[in-house]
């Protein structure tokens, strides 16, 4: 038996590798970190989706059509009255799309990811939605919406650097989950909201809004070791910290700490940023001396995200917009497969009584 599944291979990709030695992640033949630099959403997402659903290869249609989709988004927004926090309002609203195994539906999901995590947040904030601009690409659009007025280049470069390094990252659990939903033929929305659900957890994806209650709650350089300890002390979690693959550094945590520095005016978030980290790393390091827990991609994530602006709350919700591309890529791959996902376990109940 293998509970956490670490030594079981359940799929073949095309999709991502993950070497957890070397701390090398390749998405389709891109290491992560050339990705980051070079490619933008619309890119990935044809460089994801080849070969699947007849998507077209050039992201100038790519480009197009989320814009027309984004649109067609926007009329479910408000319609489904106040939802509780930033992924419940996302869940809801994917749940009125189609449900099938279509690229229009594909295409509609990132598309209503970026539209209705948008107006969550200024629903948050107390604002009005803001309507796309299908002329846009989907990293300066959502920025757009979110902040009701334009988002200037090194911001729209920084957000497209952060969506497209978590766009896929082999066979993790909100990926696992899309791939189980997809082999029942539920849909690509069922698919997506599974893997939604399962990327919420705080050991997961709902890791980076409690990075930043850390820095906060630390404060100050001075104060790191003693907070650090006192967390380990009550057996918490360090959030940020450990990769059920990753035995080194995560590649993702330096792409996007390479693109939070390209912000003007982040400096000194940066520098308080890593001498937590490497106040954490060292503690760690001396409790878990054999197990090698280094920085995962959350760390930085979190001091991007917060340099664009973007609330805590949404932090998970954003993280979909970028890894939607990839549970739908590993979805299709999945039903060409063509195998129902459907492991055994061991029965240590009860045995009847022979009367
Ligand atoms: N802080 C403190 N202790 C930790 C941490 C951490 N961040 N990570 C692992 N440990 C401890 C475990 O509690 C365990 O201790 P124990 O033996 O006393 O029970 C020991 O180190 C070994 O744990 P692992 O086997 O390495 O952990 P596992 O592979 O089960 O979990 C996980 C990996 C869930 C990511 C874990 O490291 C963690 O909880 N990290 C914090 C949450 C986080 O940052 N999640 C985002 C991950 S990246 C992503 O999913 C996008």
């Amino acid at each position: 038996m293998d509970s956490g599944l670490e030594n079981i291979v359940a799929a073949e990709t095309v999709l991502s590798d993950v070497d957890g030695k070397a701390g090398r992640l390749v998405i389709r033949g891109w290491p992560v970190e050339k990705l980051a630099a070079e490619l933008g959403y619309e890119e990935t997402l044809a460089l994801l989706w080849d070969g699947f659903l007849d998507c077209p290869g050039d992201a100038g249609s790519v480009r197009r059509a989320l814009g027309e989709a984004r649109r067609a988004a926007f009329s479910h927004v408000g319609t489904f009255g106040p939802a509780v926090g930033v992924v419940s309002y996302l869940r809801t609203g994917w749940s009125l799309l189609a449900d099938d195994e279509t690229l229009e539906t594909a295409l509609a999901l990132p598309a209503a990811a970026a539209v209705f995590t948008a107006a969550a947040i200024r629903e948050l904030q107390g604002l009005e939605p803001i309507a796309p601009d299908a002329s846009l690409g989907q990293a300066e659009d959502f920025l757009r919406m979110m902040r009701g007025r334009p988002a200037p280049a090194p911001d729209v470069k920084a957000f497209s650097a952060y969506l497209v390094t978590v766009s896929d990252h082999g066979l993790n659990a909100s990926t696992f989950a899309s791939r189980v939903i997809a082999s029942t033929r539920a849909g690509l929305t069922s698919a997506a909201l599974g893997g939604l659900s399962a990327l919420k957890g705080p050991l997961h994806g709902g890791a980076p809004g409690p990075v930043l209650d850390m820095l906060d709650a630390i404060g100050a350089p001075e104060n790191a070791e003693e907070w650090i300890e006192a967390a380990l002390a009550r057996k918490e979690r360090l959030m940020g910290f450990g990769h059920r693959v990753y035995r080194v550094r995560d590649p993702r945590a330096d792409a996007l700490k390479a693109a939070v520095a390209q912000l003007p005016g982040t400096a000194g978030r940066i520098g308080f940023a890593e001498h937590i980290e490497s106040a954490v790393l060292k503690s760690l390091a001396v409790k878990y001396p054999e197990r090698s827990l280094e920085t995962n991609v959350e760390f930085y994530t979190a001091v991007l995200l917060e340099a664009l602006d973007i609330p805590r709350e949404a932090f998970t919700a954003i993280f979909a917009m970028g890894r939607i591309l990839g549970w739908i890529a590993h979805a299709c791959e999945q039903i060409e497969e063509g195998r129902l996902v459907r492991p055994k376990s061991v029965y240590t109940g009860p045995v009847p009584q022979i009367a």
